[in-house]
């Protein structure tokens, strides 16, 4: 297996899960991401090792609501996550809702199913508390068990923390403005050792940037400043989403549009960078280059 390359499903098809996320349910993983194929957009693949991954269904479609397509055409769904609500033992999928013309709508979407692969009930699209929002993830912080979603708002200045009402389908309270003027993205957070770490891309569209890291003591309180994560391009890499596993931390990313990227750029040629993190002595993670995926041992 050759990271930066594509991922291939128990059935041999290429695995479609871009800007997605990984969450543990019972004895699987759950891979959900971005398909952008047919009438498709977010698809949910299935594992127990973390390799074979079986294709389970595609969790939300153009025919989930009327809301997810405009005139007949598609909208554009991004960087869907997903988050077992502890309150209401149901899976609560938020994701980046866009008109699928341009990227003005800058809204967020939630849908809500009783069983991790199952159709999801599209609950409809919405700027929390009029925020605008692009790019997000969810976390639950292990400590508290609040559940959060983050954004890019204020045209990507910003990024906000929002903390979730307890069944996780709507935003209770923004609870933090981080990186305020510095157009951070794909947002990635993880908990390791009492520190809240966060990797961002900076704003450069489809094309690879200078990763960055961040960290905290509460996802309330006061962050680090970011400083540089991974080479100039991340190793031609944005992130998804980080998994911890094992002990271990692994950093899930997209490499948009193949490498070198397509010109003209080539949604389908999209691959994935997964590295497992190292730590300084002071608890700093870092991305040293593999050429093979992960074993996950
Ligand atoms: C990136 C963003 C992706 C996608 C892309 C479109 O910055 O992280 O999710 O929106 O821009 O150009």
């Amino acid at each position: 297996m050759n990271n930066g390359g594509f991922l291939f499903d128990t059935d041999g098809s290429v695995l479609h899960a871009h800007g997605g996320h990984i969450i543990r349910h019972g004895e699987y993983f759950y891979w959900y991401g971005e398909d952008r194929r047919r009438d498709f957009y977010v698809s949910c693949y299935r594992s127990a090792d973390l390799k074979n991954w079986e294709f389970r269904r595609h969790v939300l479609t153009v025919n989930s609501s009327p809301d997810l397509s405009r005139n007949g055409r598609r909208v554009n769904i991004e960087r869907p996550k997903v988050v077992y609500c502890e309150a209401t033992g149901k899976f609560v999928m938020w994701a980046h809702y866009e008109n699928g013309a341009d990227y003005t709508e800058a809204a967020a979407c939630v849908a809500v199913c009783d069983v991790p692969d199952g159709d999801f009930e599209y609950h409809g699209h919405f700027r929390p508390l009029g925020h605008m929002s692009r790019d997000c993830t969810l976390f639950t912080d292990p400590v508290t068990r609040a559940v959060y979603f983050i954004s890019a708002s204020r045209d990507n200045a910003d990024l906000h923390v929002y903390r979730l009402t307890e069944d996780c389908t709507r935003v209770e309270k923004l609870v933090n403005v981080l990186f305020p003027g510095q157009f951070r993205e794909a947002p990635a957070v993880f908990y390791r050792d009492g520190k809240y770490h966060m990797l961002t891309s900076a704003c450069t569209g489809w094309a690879p940037n200078q990763g960055c890291h961040a960290s905290a003591d509460s996802m309330e309180g006061a962050w680090s400043p970011l400083l540089p994560f991974g080479d100039e391009t991340t190793f031609h890499s944005q992130p998804a989403f980080v998994l911890p596993h094992g002990g271990e931390y692994y950093y899930f990313a997209d490499r948009w549009g193949g490498f070198p990227m397509s010109h003209p750029f080539d949604y389908s040629k999209s691959s994935y960078v997964i590295l497992k993190l190292s730590f300084t002595e002071t608890g700093s993670p870092f991305i040293e280059w593999n050429d093979s995926f992960p074993d996950f041992n």
